[in-house]
């Protein structure tokens, strides 16, 4: 059987780590159709007049799984985030970024084993945004309802115990945000009471920032908003190797998109030098949603091979590969074992 997937490319290193990837999840032997739109984005605004046009979301809820590369936002002017454009359209409520430390990658901590959960369709970013110009005053309003909460916290308990993880803190701001904060922080506390094996506590943001810098081991799975869990997933990306090796995927009840943590990069893009791994490990997720267990495995064993050895690694994790080196060095290894 094959798969078909909606390919979505993006734009600055977006399509590079983009091929890597398909060239490497091509190698498992799994098969793929895939269903690839190169114009989202500014590309999609020159020719459409919409950054996200209907025909990819169509695409996407049709074969209910894409591949996302990462695709540029103008900051403060232009056009809405077609990243969160597609998260709220398609539902896609939890936004799961897993962080491990790699074998052979040296970083300030070798036992990271961090998962974030990050509601990812409200709060700050539910783009409730105002600009009064006669007084110059700029609301942005940021939304937590009971709904929301409750189905990222259920999922992110759900997956612990499924997954065998013991501990899930709760990361808030409610001793300032004390409405949406006792809201998140209440259900919390309702869904804990449901998982009597799963260890509970909270953090207020900040101190978690310091917590998770100093004692990242003392941590495992974080429930959170959208706007604390986009920051977090950066730094605990940090911790683990940078922006170059963190996966994430997107999960609704219909569709899933999987894509990187990190963005268009434009300070490297056009060079054939941005890690794919990143991706790569999104394309992981995506073969476990997909069924296909055994080639995840094999994939998965295969690059964390390729750190313990530091085969072709790029240069952001001290090598000196292309993107395309690595990824075909990758798929060689893949395709030996079969
Ligand atoms: P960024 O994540 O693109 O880059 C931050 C830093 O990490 C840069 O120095 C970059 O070179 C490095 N980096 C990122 N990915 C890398 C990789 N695979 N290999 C090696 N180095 C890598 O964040 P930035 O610069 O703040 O945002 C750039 C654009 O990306 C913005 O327009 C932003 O809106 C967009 N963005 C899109 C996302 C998405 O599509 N989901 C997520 C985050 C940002
Ligand atoms: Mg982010």
């Amino acid at each position: 059987m094959s798969h078909r997937i909606t390919l979505l490319p993006g734009d600055g290193i977006g399509p590079e780590v983009v091929d890597a990837t398909v060239t490497v999840l091509e190698a498992t032997g799994v098969s793929f159709k895939w269903d690839r739109h190169d114009k989202v984005g500014a590309a999609a605004m020159a020719e459409f007049g919409n950054p996200l046009p209907e025909h990819v979301l169509e695409s996407i809820r049709e074969n209910t799984v894409a591949l996302k590369g990462p695709i540029t936002t103008p900051i403060g002017k232009g056009f809405k985030s077609v990243n969160v454009g597609l998260r709220q359209k398609l539902d896609l409520f939890a936004n799961v970024r897993p962080c491990k430390s790699l074998p052979g990658l040296k970083t300030p901590f070798q036992d990271v084993d961090l998962m974030i959960f990050r509601e990812n369709t409200e709060g700050l970013y539910s783009g409730i945004e105002n600009f009064d110009e006669r007084l110059e005053i700029a609301d942005t309003i940021s939304r937590i309802t009971k709904r929301g909460s409750e189905r990222i916290i259920n999922f992110a308990f759900e997956y612990a115990r499924t997954h065998g993880r013991k501990k899930i803190t709760l990361v808030h701001k409610a001793n300032i945000l004390k409405q949406a904060g006792a809201l998140f922080l209440g259900i919390g506390r309702d869904v804990a009471a449901e998982y009597p094996e799963i260890e509970v506590n909270d953090r207020i943001i900040d101190n978690m920032c310091m917590q998770l810098v100093m004692y990242p081991d003392r941590y495992d799975c974080v429930v959170t908003t959208n706007l604390f869990g986009d920051i977090l997933s950066d730094l605990c990306a940090g911790l683990v190797g940078g922006l170059g090796v963190v996966a994430g995927a997107n999960i609704g009840e219909d569709c899933a998109v999987f894509e990187a943590v990190h963005g268009s990069a434009p300070d490297i893009a056009g060079q054939g030098i941005a890690n794919p791994t990143a991706l790569i490990r999104s394309g992981e997720l995506m073969l476990r949603h997909l069924g296909e267990v055994s080639a995840a495995d094999v994939l998965h064993e295969e690059l964390l091979g390729c750190y313990a050895e530091g085969d072709h690694l790029t240069s952001d994790v001290g090598g000196s590969s292309t993107t395309a080196e690595f990824a075909e060095r990758l798929a060689e290894r893949i395709s030996s074992r079969s």
